[in-house]
């Protein structure tokens, strides 16, 4: 049996949905991969790091987050103010990261980041700003250290994109990709396309917790662009920076429009795009990069996925098109991506 001892930083929806997840599956995780694992570290902004050498009990951790209690107190732990500290002082297989997204310098993710894979731990990520920011740097540095980065979770959480893409489709020459990658805008167009107005609509999405109080990052295209940026370095190697996706968000779009797009056979989504561009001599050159409102026939894959469901469609030279659906949040779903990054580093 392989022990692997893991730390967790932050944790709140998916931090807990992950360690909800880890506590349910120990014993399929025991027989189908042979892995025992434990939870040895756990941080979060409020209470700093806590270590347990002999591991951490989720259900007393889940406990104590429940009713607000801080994590220090935990009975025979030992803690430090500064998580980067705490991850520096102890012994573990592998970083689970999952801290808020930063989209303008990364932070503190990218630090914990650094900070694990220069100590030679794994570092698995549902946190968009390092992989969107610094996808390139960060691999080198795993590289440099023998260890893996994995980041499934970043888009469309659990649902299996980028290991799809990168191991499940190895070989293959992917031509362009085309994505639902927020589920936030992708319910508010759907119910929209019911004869819905969109500030309506919206305050629904808030008060069912789809989302954000301030929505910028959703309905701006923002979060989207995170997506695209980490694809174009994970599937194209390219590493571009935010203003080079061109950005239009769903905020401008009528009840009008959308009646058009349908009374046409055609449903509006938000579209984010990464496609080769050809020079005259047939050679790959630049990498075309979108995030849009777009109008799509019905006949196309991506026009019926509603709701908050994500989707993706990947053009191949070996595959034609081959589409993925299925959720892109929650703390479960999450988790989900996460495990399955675990459990790909341990296989290592
Ligand atoms: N929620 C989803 O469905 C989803 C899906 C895909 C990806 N993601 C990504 O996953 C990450 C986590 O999302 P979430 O929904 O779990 O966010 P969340 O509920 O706000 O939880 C964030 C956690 O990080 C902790 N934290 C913040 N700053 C920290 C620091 N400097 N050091 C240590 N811990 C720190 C917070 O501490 P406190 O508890 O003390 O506040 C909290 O526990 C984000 O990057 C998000 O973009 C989320």
């Amino acid at each position: 049996m392989k022990h692997i001892r893991l730390a967790l930083i932050g944790f709140g929806v998916v931090g807990q949905g992950f360690a909800r997840l880890l506590s349910a599956k120990r014993n399929l995780l025991k027989q189908l991969y042979d892995l025992d694992v434990s939870l040895v570290g756990v941080a979060n902004s409020r209470h700093g790091f806590i270590y347990r050498e002999d591991g951490l009990d989720i259900q007393t951790l889940l406990e104590l987050a429940e009713t607000g209690r801080p994590l220090t107190s935990y009975p025979g732990i030992t803690s430090w103010e500064n998580p980067l500290e705490g991850l520096g002082a102890i012994y573990a297989d592998v970083l689970v990261e999952a801290t808020p997204t930063n989209l303008r310098d990364a932070e503190p993710g990218i630090s914990h980041i650094r900070k694990a894979l220069g100590q030679g731990m794994h570092v698995v990520t549902a946190n968009k700003g390092p992989a969107a920011l610094a996808a390139t740097e960060l691999l080198a540095l795993a590289r440099q250290h023998n260890v893996q980065l994995r980041m499934e979770a970043t888009v469309m959480a659990g649902t299996p994109v980028i290991s799809t893409i990168r191991e499940g489709m190895s070989g293959a020459q992917v031509r362009a990709i085309r994505g639902i990658l927020n589920g936030t805008t992708n319910y508010i167009l759907s119910a929209m396309a019911t004869g819905r107005d969109y500030a309506e609509v919206l305050a629904d999405a808030q008060a069912q917790g789809y989302a954000e109080t301030d929505p910028t990052a959703d309905v701006e295209g923002y979060d989207a662009v995170a997506k695209t940026l980490i694809l174009s370095a994970l599937v194209f190697g390219r590493s571009l920076k935010p203003h080079q996706v061109a950005r239009q968000g769903i905020t401008n779009i009528t009840r009008e429009q959308i009646q058009r797009a349908t009374d046409q056979g055609q449903r509006i989504k938000l579209i984010a795009s990464l496609r080769l561009l050809s020079n005259n001599d047939g050679k790959e050159s630049a990498l075309d990069a979108r995030v849009e409102p777009l109008a799509l026939p019905l006949s196309d894959p991506l026009a019926r996925v509603d709701g908050v469901m994500n989707a993706i469609s990947v053009q191949a030279d070996t595959l034609s098109e081959v589409t993925i659906i299925g959720p892109g949040a929650g703390g479960i779903q999450t988790g989900q991506g996460l495990l399955a990054d675990v459990i790909a580093c341990t296989k290592a």
